[in-house]
């Protein structure tokens, strides 16, 4: 069958993500013009692609510039205009968008609907309970009650969280002292905290073009998240990824499409908010097989960068039918990846994550894309007219490097990585450098 390519794609957003993303869909054939709103100076050096100073968050005004430049696909990157309805209105405007609406959106930006929907898809998550504000007494009981059990406790605060309102408690004295401050202060009758048993294993990123009923995987990809070397730290945003994942092949990937991503799109359609766009599961690989850690209604950062190169067949065709519900029955549960590996490293700016410092001039951007790596700009501004970086942001490239494995893989992105300094520059050397045997994991 053949699918029809949008000519015109506006991405939205102006990270690492959607710096990806743009490159990609601008790469691949029938594909004319990519239009990034709002973009950045960096996104707009790659060949193909213009951006737009208009506001992702600006429901009426990401309509007005769909229509005005005539897209034909909207593919939207992070999460916060989706939970503000941008899905919504383009939807109601008639133009394709590849996201969810703002019920759906849920499934990222509440973590106790997270559970309930997958409570009632049948898909494992850790053993929960959500609590409302206030509710401490009950929600220390529940804490209590765990670890009698002898498992460990993670707390999570309900709502958009930006990766930071997690906890992984170490005692369960840490879990009753941390517990109060999640509740304290918040609306009762609205779920402020999820009290999670803690579950250990390797992670693992599986994200599916969903179309509301159907679902193509991506090839799966592994974040670190801690900031520093050997997951010590504090928690981020994600320091790298490297995908293929040895201990997740493509016949568990499909198993987790069938036991995740499926029973969760159906969950959704009975809802009467069906799920279109990139479906993150956030899995942790558990002795006793995946459990699903956290949904996402986007692509990961770092992920993405890794993924993206590795995808053997054309997205934009893809994304434009699942956005018009009409993935063709043939569409493989997990979609054809390239034979190579790739492996980023994010180079963060100097008090990353609390408060990054901005404006550091950056050398070697430039020698790291001659050396053949992938450099996607995060949190760079342009240094003026004679060219040139600074830094802007607390995550600033992300440098992919690609090999035939990898250690291949590795050894590319550890050397583009190398090329580029700023005062205060910060990176793990530790990406994809203890690999997991190859294995599959029982389902
Ligand atoms: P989340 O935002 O829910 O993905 O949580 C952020 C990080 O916290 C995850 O990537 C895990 O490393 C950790 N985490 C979340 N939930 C659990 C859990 N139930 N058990 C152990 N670690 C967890
Ligand atoms: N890298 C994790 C995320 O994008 O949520």
């Amino acid at each position: 069958m053949t699918l029809q390519v949008p000519r015109r794609v506006l991405v939205l957003g102006g990270g690492g993500r959607e710096h990806a993303l743009a490159w990609r869909l601008a790469g691949e054939a029938g594909v004319e013009d990519v239009l990034c709103a709002p973009g950045s100076a960096g996104i707009a050096t790659t060949p193909g692609v213009r951006c737009a100073a208009v506001d992702p968050m600006d429901p009426a005004a990401v309509v007005a510039l769909a229509r005005a430049e005539r897209v034909e696909l909207v593919v939207v990157g992070p999460e916060a205009p989706l939970s503000v309805g941008v899905a919504d209105a383009l939807e109601a405007a008639g133009v394709p968008v590849f996201g969810p609406g703002r019920e759906a959106a849920r499934l990222e930006t509440s973590k106790a609907f997270c559970h309930e929907v997958a409570d009632s898809a049948g898909v494992r998550m850790a053993r929960a309970r959500a609590f409302s504000g206030g509710a401490v007494e009950p929600a220390l009981a529940f804490i209590r009650e765990l670890a009698a059990g002898g498992a460990g406790v993670v707390l999570k605060a309900d709502g958009l969280a930006a990766g930071k309102g997690v906890l992984v408690t170490e005692t369960v004295g840490e879990a009753l002292a941390a517990a109060p401050a999640f509740l304290e202060g918040r609306p009762a009758g609205a779920p402020a905290l999820v009290v999670e048993e803690r579950l250990a294993g390797p992670e693992a990123s599986v994200i599916a073009i969903c179309d509301g009923t159907r679902a193509a995987a991506l090839p799966a990809a592994r974040d670190h998240k801690r900031l520093l070397d050997d997951d010590r730290g504090p928690n981020t945003g994600g320091m790298g990824a490297y995908s293929p994942l040895p201990d997740l092949d493509d016949a568990a990937v499909a198993r987790v499409v069938a036991t995740v991503h499926l029973p969760i799109l159906e969950a959704m359609r009975r809802r009467g908010a069906p799920f279109r766009g990139f479906l993150y599961a956030g899995l942790m690989l558990t002795p006793d097989g995946p459990a699903l850690l956290e949904t996402n209604v986007r692509c990961g950062d770092p992920e993405t960068q890794v993924i993206l190169p590795r995808v053997g067949v054309p997205l934009a065709p893809l994304l434009l039918a699942a956005a018009r519900a009409a993935l063709p029955a043939e569409t493989p549960a997990v979609l054809p990846a390239t034979g190579d590996a790739a492996v980023g490293i994010v180079l963060a700016a100097r008090g990353y994550p609390q408060a990054p410092r901005r404006g550091d001039r950056i050398d070697g951007v430039g020698a790291a894309g001659g050396q053949g790596a992938l450099v996607f700009h995060a949190g760079t501004a342009a240094l003026g007219p004679d060219g040139g970086w600074a830094t802007s942001g607390g995550r600033v490239l992300t440098v992919v490097g690609r090999g035939a494995d990898l250690a291949e893989a590795r050894a590319a992105a550890e050397r583009a990585a190398d090329t580029i300094h700023w005062d205060g520059v910060h990176r793990r050397r530790d990406i994809a450098l203890r690999l997991p045997p190859k294995a599959r994991v029982p389902a």
